[in-house]
């Protein structure tokens, strides 16, 4: 039976400052213990309490999805990441995929990737640096305990998540996410966009389907079960949940609100859209603030990607306004939405009118457009899976080439370098990037697909296969509000997609004990947990980090 919808109020996440306010002078930074732990959770009025993961600073206060970690850009912050979870997992596991897996068995896999960070590669979260309850088995990379968030970067919105090997799908799935926020008030007061607690809102929205009982329900049998026994490609559930609460609903007063909207869905993307024609104004993406605001009807959000919108409850000519999704499921070719996924929440929106002291300014920040000419070096990926004879996907490769094989793309921090990424599968793959800012520059269809996927089957070279023939096809626009600088975006299958990406490095003021020896690296990766480690593909290191 389908659960009722909007019964339940939208939850504000607890917020953790990651700085000590001064008594007078410059805030401080602070030093913070977040734990994950095994708890329960409500997740709809109806619903027996679901057993879950959560991030906390304790068990009774964790919460899913876990805290909104608040920073002050210039100011570090510290975080010692503790695992406090029980040996058995709430959800089934496949140890026949690259994963993982502790040498006496017991524990749970976990590291905490924060996605959007600008850090040092110690701090990044490799998938290969986990480690379990209190410390005591650890992955191949891990090298310590608290991580450094140096916060040197722009404004914007980040989040955190588990980033385990082989785990990823269902640590997140479990509940181990959360919304991090880098603020610079001498640039983002003068903008005067609605802010405080209650006009500025993370809304961290992922799918999920239960059992009656309130577990959360993944099909606990392979698609191909003789080779792996419980591995399913992708997840995708009937229940919409925002901030931990399912199709949770809001009261909103007759103005201007900000809203962080995070798609942290394994590998659901979403198409919002209000029922009675509200608009999103974007003033951000997933990294930085945009030039100028952009106003659409509609937004399309991959897995990972991040909108920072205003809606301007004022111009609503009803009292209510229902936040709608039409994204086909897989995106794009997959089934259109039911009435359970169709829908996300409902804003109820206060009768009187009230004097809105938000704005929304024309210009907003202004970061040095992309200079494709700058770029030291142009590189061709092609993503591509292997079907086997049974008609499931085994594995994602990038020219050729999988996650456990030695490292081939070494870029240079500092630099700018043109990627032309080629989407030879079926499925969109939001493409991430650690540590890199990008600009999608262009999308081009590939004409006589077939052809070129027969000679990229050959030779895994997209130069010698003669790419610029065959990238002729349709130009796909890049929407208005995601021409800034993004850390994800959406490669169209079928399509070629040129990005310009800066590597980025740490300012260098920073200073902290860096090893040569070790072998931190950056990874790239698509960020549909289709495959084998939230589709996790290969790592490019990262050499003469100090700058
Ligand atoms: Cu959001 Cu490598 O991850």
């Amino acid at each position: 039976s389908q659960l009722e919808m909007f019964v339940d109020e939208l939850p504000d996440m607890p917020k953790i400052k990651c700085f000590e306010d001064a008594a007078n002078g410059a805030p401080k930074p602070k030093k913070l213990k977040i734990g994950m732990f095994k708890k329960k959770w409500k997740f709809h009025r109806d619903l027996p309490p679901t057993p879950v993961y959560a991030y906390g600073t304790s068990k009774h206060t964790a919460t899913v999805p876990g805290p909104t970690i608040e920073a002050l850009h210039g100011i570090d912050t510290y975080v010692t990441w503790q695992n406090h979870l029980p040996s058995k997992h709430i959800l089934p596991w496949d140890p026949t995929i690259p994963t993982a897996i502790p040498r006496k068995k017991k524990g749970i896999p976990t590291v905490v990737h924060l996605h959007g960070g600008i850090d040092e590669p110690e701090s990044d979260g490799n998938s290969n640096s986990w480690f379990t309850a209190g410390f005591k088995e650890k992955g191949p990379t891990w090298t310590k305990k608290t991580y450094h968030y140096h916060n040197m970067q722009q404004p914007g919105n980040l989040w955190y998540h588990d980033h385990a090997m082989g785990l990823t799908r269902i640590n997140l799935l479990a509940g181990l996410v959360g919304a991090y926020i880098v603020r610079h008030h001498d640039v983002e007061t003068p903008l005067r966009l609605p802010s405080g607690d209650e006009f500025d809102r993370p809304l961290v929205v992922f799918d999920r389907s239960f059992r009656t009982d309130g577990s959360i329900y993944m099909n606990s049998t392979g698609n191909n079960p003789s080779i792996h026994p419980q591995w399913q490609p992708e997840y995708f559930g009937d229940a919409i949940i925002v901030n931990g609460k399912a199709w949770p609903r809001m009261t909103v007063r007759r103005r201007k609100y900000r809203f962080r909207i995070i798609n942290a869905s394994n590998a659901r993307f979403y198409r919002f859209f209000f029922a009675n024609g509200l608009r999103f104004i974007h003033v951000a993406a997933d990294s930085v603030y945009l030039g100028r605001p952009v106003v659409t009807n509609e937004t399309l959000l991959a897995p990972s990607e991040i909108a920072d919108v205003v809606i301007d409850f004022s111009e609503s000519k009803s009292d209510v306004a229902i936040l709608a999704n039409d994204a086909p499921y897989p995106y794009p070719s997959g089934d259109p939405v039911n009435d359970a996924n169709g829908k996300v929440m409902k804003f109820i929106i206060k009768k009187n009118h009230e004097l809105d002291t938000w704005r929304v300014p024309e210009k907003l920040i202004k970061y040095p457009s992309p200079d494709p000419s700058s770029a030291s070096r142009t590189r061709y990926i092609a993503m591509y899976e292997y079907t086997s004879d049974i008609d499931e996907p085994t594995h994602l490769f990038i020219n050729g080439k999988s996650y456990e094989e030695p490292v081939t793309e070494t870029p240079k921090a500092g630099t700018s370098e043109v990627w032309n990424v080629i989407n030879l599968t079926e499925d969109n793959h939001p493409l991430h990037i650690h540590l890199g800012l990008f600009v999608v520059l262009d999308q081009r269809e590939l004409v006589k697909l077939e052809e070129f996927k027969a000679c990229m089957t050959k030779y895994n070279d997209a130069i010698k296969c003669h790419i610029s023939k065959y990238a002729r096809g349709k130009k796909l626009e890049v929407s208005e509000h995601e021409k800034g600088w993004k850390n994800v975006y959406k490669m169209t299958p079928g399509y070629v997609t040129k990005i310009l990406v800066r590597f980025s490095y740490i300012h260098s003021n920073a200073s902290y004990p860096f090893d040569p020896t070790a072998e931190p690296g950056y990874v790239y990766h698509c960020h549909v947990s289709k495959f084998l480690i939230s589709c996790l593909l290969f790592i490019f290191q990262w050499q003469s980090f100090m700058v």
